[in-house]
């Protein structure tokens, strides 16, 4: 059941410009959901937005906000992005001391729940719990940063995370981000991704709403 999950894509506003992210997510209402990296300068070297900024951006209405937390002490934190109205909740599982309990908190607040590997972490260590999440999110560059190129190596992970889930029967999203474009989509889907975040290939192109058309029926070709 899991591999006739439909294409998502999920621009992430990392390379939007800050100054008017109002407009920035009016630019991608096509998509079907904005990806926000929050980033605490400490799991990663660089910083973002917290739970205001999701929670401004879930009110503006636009589009379903899917939070990707790059922040320490998950456990702790991540709670509130639910609380902001983020209708999906991705922490790192590098950050998390017990990634079970925190994801039936999050349920319990009402959100989806993804778990997110960094590019070194393998994903042997959730194949028994994969029915904790809605959404395992398999990095395909060291997170921090936009623009970065798309680790090829990580191919045969997004394949492992699939087939997991169709052989213990779970309806699980496999989320890619980082380097997904034009030249990368088409590979990752074939490996078993749905879901595609991508920030500069959305934010650079003049029509941000073709771009995303395009990385759509990419990806939907290259499904089986
Ligand atoms: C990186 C972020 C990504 C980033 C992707 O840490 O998690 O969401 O914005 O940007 P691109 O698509 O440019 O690699
Ligand atoms: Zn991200």
């Amino acid at each position: 059941m899991s591999t006739t999950r439909p294409v998502t894509i999920h621009p992430s506003i990392l390379n939007a410009d800050f100054l008017r992210i109002g407009a920035e997510v009016e630019r991608i209402a096509g998509a079907d959901a904005v990806h926000v990296d929050v980033m605490d300068n400490h799991f990663v070297p660089n910083l973002t937005f917290g739970a205001t900024m999701v929670e401004q951006i879930a009110r503006q209405g636009t589009l379903p906000v899917d939070a990707h937390l790059m922040i320490e002490n998950a456990d702790r934190e991540a709670p509130a992005y639910a609380e902001a109205g983020a209708a999906s909740v991705t922490f790192h599982l590098e950050a998390a001391a017990a990634p079970i309990r925190l994801a039936r908190e999050l349920h319990r607040l009402g959100t989806r729940v993804g778990v997110a590997l960094r590019p070194a972490t393998p994903v042997e260590p959730l194949l028994d719990i994969l029915g904790e999440f809605d959404m395992v999110l398999v990095m395909t560059v060291e997170p921090g940063f936009g623009g970065q190129s798309f680790l090829e190596g990580m191919l045969p992970k997004i394949q492992r995370v699939r087939q997991a889930a169709a052989s213990a029967d779970v309806d699980l999203s496999v989320q890619v981000d980082g380097g997904v474009s034009r030249e990368t989509i088409a590979r990752a889907a074939e490996a078993g991704a749905d879901c595609f975040v991508a920030g500069s290939a959305v934010y650079r192109a003049d029509d941000a709403a073709a771009e995303i058309t395009a990385l759509r029926d990419l990806a939907a070709a290259h499904r089986h």
